[in-house]
């Protein structure tokens, strides 16, 4: 039997047409999102001299004081998405309703994003990214807000692009996880990453270390026995890191494994965690999912959510797929 060629060098639309899952409509829709992506990228690369740095002064729907780049980023973004073709309507962190494209019933696609994850480390000059999700737009009719409700295993396309030493996508269509580096020169993507898969087991966590005492009990203890170490009962050491930008974290994961935490914690009771399900858990949950890891809110899977609304959050907990089943172990065992 013929080996295939080797995908590796593959452009972004080369690899596209390998892909049984993507039809037309959502490969156009993908090449569309990265050339935006790349744009971000360079107006991220030009900072002060591009004049996009600091707060544009005012706050989005979460209560959040927005940056000049999640707004530049997110017209981006909603700008493409309308002038791609394919989309019916669009949801964003940095917008508090949906916006439907007039004629948008001809969009396939309802598109999510989070334009610019990590805002707090625009102006420090440390990595952020873009996170998007795909889900299937109704036929025959305007798409509404409550069509974006639908649970993470209906998304088409998931993946985000991390502006860092390198800039790279990284993309599922729902077989496997590719990443993708842009060559700054041209613009161009190049798959790098065929095939990303994280290790099952590690020695490393990333969580804000700095809510410990606000935790709940399962989550206190998971940390509390990887910080006991060698002689503590994981009878290992661990190590620790937080970007404070969950893309370059999960992207972290992807690469070398780890466990990436956000729980809920008691200061907000009533507010599951700190992320957004629609446009961060779940395209990111797809990812690790895609990639032999494992998402998890402490008690389902991320994926298996049944949404409520567009900005509802949700508690974290992904990667190594070990690590996530002891954190979900210890949720059980506290509710028995
Ligand atoms: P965003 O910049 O899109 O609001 O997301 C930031 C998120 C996430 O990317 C990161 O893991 C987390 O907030 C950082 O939170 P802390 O500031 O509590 O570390
Ligand atoms: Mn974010
Ligand atoms: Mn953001």
């Amino acid at each position: 039997m013929d080996t295939p060629p080797p995908l590796q060098g593959h452009t972004l639309a080369g690899y596209l047409a390998t892909q049984a899952k993507a039809d037309a409509s959502l490969r156009a829709l993908v090449l569309a999102l990265a050339a935006t992506c790349g744009e971000i990228s360079a107006l991220v690369a030009r900072g002060a001299l591009g004049d996009v740095l600091g707060s544009a002064g005012a706050e989005n729907v979460q209560g959040e004081v927005q940056k000049k780049l999640d707004v530049i980023s997110n017209d981006m973004l909603v700008a493409c998405a309308e002038q791609s073709g394919q989309v019916a309507a669009v949801g964003s962190e940095e917008l508090e309703d949906v916006i439907v494209f007039p004629g948008g019933d001809r969009g396939r696609h309802l598109l999510l994003f989070d334009p610019l994850d990590g805002s707090s480390n625009i102006d420090v000059n440390v990595s952020i990214g873009t996170i998007f999700s795909v889900l299937p737009a109704p036929t025959g009719r305007a798409a509404t807000a409550q069509d974006f409700l639908q649970g993470g295993r209906s998304q088409q396309a998931a993946g985000y692009t991390l502006y860092g030493p390198q800039t790279v996508l990284v993309l599922t269509l729902g077989e496997g996880v590719a990443g993708f580096t842009l060559d700054p020169r041209d613009g161009a993507w190049t798959l790098t990453h065929p095939d990303l898969r994280i290790p099952r087991d590690t020695r490393e966590f990333a969580i804000n270390m700095s809510n410990q005492r606000h935790w709940a009990a399962p989550v206190r203890r998971y940390i509390d026995d990887a910080l006991a170490g060698r002689t503590g009962p994981r009878g290992k050491d661990f190590n620790m890191r937080w970007v404070a930008a969950m893309v370059a974290d999960v992207h972290r994961i992807l690469s070398r494994g780890g466990v990436f935490l956000y729980p809920w914690d008691q200061r907000e009771p009533d507010r599951p965690g700190k992320l957004r399900l629609m446009y961060e858990a779940n395209p990111l949950g797809w990812v690790v999912e895609q990639a032999g890891g494992a998402a998890s809110d402490g008690r389902q899977p991320i994926l298996d959510i049944a949404p409520t609304s567009l900005h509802q959050r949700v508690s974290v907990v992904l990667g190594s797929a070990e690590e996530v089943e002891r954190v979900v172990a210890h949720h059980h065992e506290a509710a028995a």
